[in-house]
């Protein structure tokens, strides 16, 4: 099966489960791509399709279902998944998109990182996280918040704006995290640091 074959796949499987969070994926797809002609231009289309339409395939599984996935490919909880089982939908994704799909790599990296981040996210990677953080269904306050910051770092022609809007995505992301009492994943704490060592 070639690159467009798989995608055709991906999204007739994604389809078919009617997935109520569709427009949000779409609105990815659609953020992601725009992301990569502004800023990564080199990047294959197929592969921001790919990780998009991917990236919550399995958002509306119950927990029961992620470990199945997970136990299947030998995939043991990080810790941090245990505690907050909303992780545990890039993981599950990731293994279907990895050993089912069987995906590029760095595709699969891209789907697996998307909620929590990590250090030094490669492009792929980042316009994945951004567009999920930013595309135009989401209208949470940071979210909409993250666009605006985003939209106008372009618009003043900053040096890294992509950069610059993921850090301040994870500020408000560890931010809430904090106020609400809950754990942050180390990957979370590791993709700031990592940018704020870069000098973002
Ligand atoms: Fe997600
Ligand atoms: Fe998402």
């Amino acid at each position: 099966m070639d690159f467009t074959d798989k995608l055709t796949t991906i999204k007739n499987d994604l389809y078919a489960k009617k997935p109520s969070r569709i427009n949000h994926i779409e609105g990815v797809a659609e953020c992601a791509l725009e992301l990569k002609r502004r800023h990564f231009p080199e990047i294959p289309d197929f592969k921001i399709l790919q990780a998009a339409y991917m990236h919550d395939f399995t958002k509306e599984y119950d927990i029961q279902a992620h470990i199945e996935i997970l136990n299947k490919y030998n995939m043991p909880l990080d810790g941090y998944e245990e505690i907050t089982p909303k992780l545990l939908h890039s993981k599950s994704a990731y293994a279907i998109a990895a050993y089912e799909y069987k995906l590029d790599e760095d595709v699969c990296l891209a789907v697996l990182y998307h909620t929590t981040g990590r250090e030094n996210m490669t492009p792929l990677e980042k316009i994945i996280y951004l567009a999920d953080y930013i595309e135009k269904n989401r209208t949470y306050v940071t979210c909409t918040d993250v666009r605006d910051t985003y939209e106008l770092l372009v618009e003043k022609q900053h040096k890294k704006p992509m950069e610059e809007a993921i850090l301040y995505s994870l500020d408000l992301t560890i931010g809430e995290l904090i106020e609400k009492k809950l754990i942050i994943h180390k990957d979370t704490i590791q993709a700031r640091n990592y940018l704020i060592k870069e000098g973002i």
